[in-house]
């Protein structure tokens, strides 16, 4: 039984920056054959060279483009002869308030964060289906658990992400295919840098005051990989510790975290206190009525 990353043919997209490129140095260093897919080829040649890998090790692939995403898993099993995990990295959050109307930006996100990750999957899967073994990673978020203003369509990106996974988890079974996902909360990258709405900019920045390094990310990913075959890790939330706020994006002002925090705690407050009363009417009536609806 397979165990460890050390040999593991590992697919990543979205290599070039953030999560991506540190996760391919953290597995590279583990031992892993790392073939590394994005646009900026150019960084993906710097990394090659950080990393001392094969020059065929990395591949201009834009993945809303299926035959590009195909072209590089089809290299690494040209290279390596299979593919043993799959890192469906890469993304883009240019978050905005939906009456901004940034409908290409929506367009955008869907067609990275969602079809490319489809792409992924279909390059992917029939190699493992015949090796009868694999591993497939996507990259959800602590928004595809939570939404909050400005964070609709992104946050709608990475519901889907988790629910596309959730599905194949439930379908790949009989060829011994492990899916994982992958949900972080504030990590220090550039994927802040793509939110051209100023108000939502702003207080994202200050969310990413306290984000993390991208090595807890690329640990995570570890960990899932290096399990033993039998074991598959389904998903991974994390945060940083003082993350408090669970929106991926809040307007900075009026509609400050501190603000959103109190509401969401006096609607808790007031919906229970009033179930409370209408609970201790019902008990002091010695009624058999039912509770209303608070
Ligand atoms: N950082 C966080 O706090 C955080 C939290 C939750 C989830 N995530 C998720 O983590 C993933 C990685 O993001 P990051 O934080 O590492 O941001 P990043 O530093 O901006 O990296 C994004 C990566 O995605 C790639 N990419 C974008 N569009 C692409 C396309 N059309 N085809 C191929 N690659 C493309 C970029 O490469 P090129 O531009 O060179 O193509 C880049 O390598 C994303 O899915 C993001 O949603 C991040």
């Amino acid at each position: 039984m397979s165990q460890g990353v050390q040999n593991k043919v590992v697919v990543i997209t979205g290599a070039s920056s953030g999560l991506g490129a540190e996760t391919a140095r953290h597995l590279s260093a583990a031992g892993a054959n790392v073939v590394l897919g994005a646009r900026r080829v150019e960084r993906l040649e710097t990394l090659a060279k950080e990393l001392n890998l094969h020059d065929q090790s990395i591949m201009k692939t834009d993945v809303t483009d299926r035959s590009q995403v195909s072209a590089l898993v089809d290299r690494a099993v040209k290279l390596h002869g299979r593919i043993d995990v799959l890192l469906n990295d890469a993304g883009l959050m240019p978050s905005s308030m939906l009456d901004k109307l940034k409908v290409d930006e929506w367009d955008r996100m869907n067609d990275v964060n969602i079809k490319g990750v489809l792409y992924g999957i279909a390059a992917a899967l029939p190699h493992m289906q015949s090796q009868k073994s694999g591993q497939i990673i996507n990259v959800s978020s602590v928004a595809g658990h939570k939404v909050g203003p400005g964070g609709s369509v992104y946050a709608g990106t990475k519901w889907a992400v988790r629910a596309i996974s959730e599905g194949m988890r439930q379908e790949v079974k009989p060829w011994n295919i492990r899916t994982t996902i992958v949900s972080p909360g504030a990590v220090a990258t550039g994927l802040i840098d793509t939110i051209t709405d100023e108000d939502i900019a702003a207080g994202m920045a200050k969310t990413h005051e306290q984000a993390i390094p991208a090595s807890s990310f690329a640990r995570v990913v570890e960990f899932a990989i290096s399990q033993p075959e039998d074991i598959d890790i389904n998903e991974v939330l994390f945060r940083p510790t003082s993350q408090a706020i669970d929106v991926a994006t809040i307007r900075d002002e009026p509609f400050s975290l501190f603000s959103h925090l109190t509401m969401e705690l006096s609607l808790c407050l007031t919906s229970s206190s009033k179930l409370g009363q209408e609970k201790r009417r019902n008990r002091n009536s010695n009624s058999l009525t039912p509770l209303r609806k608070a």
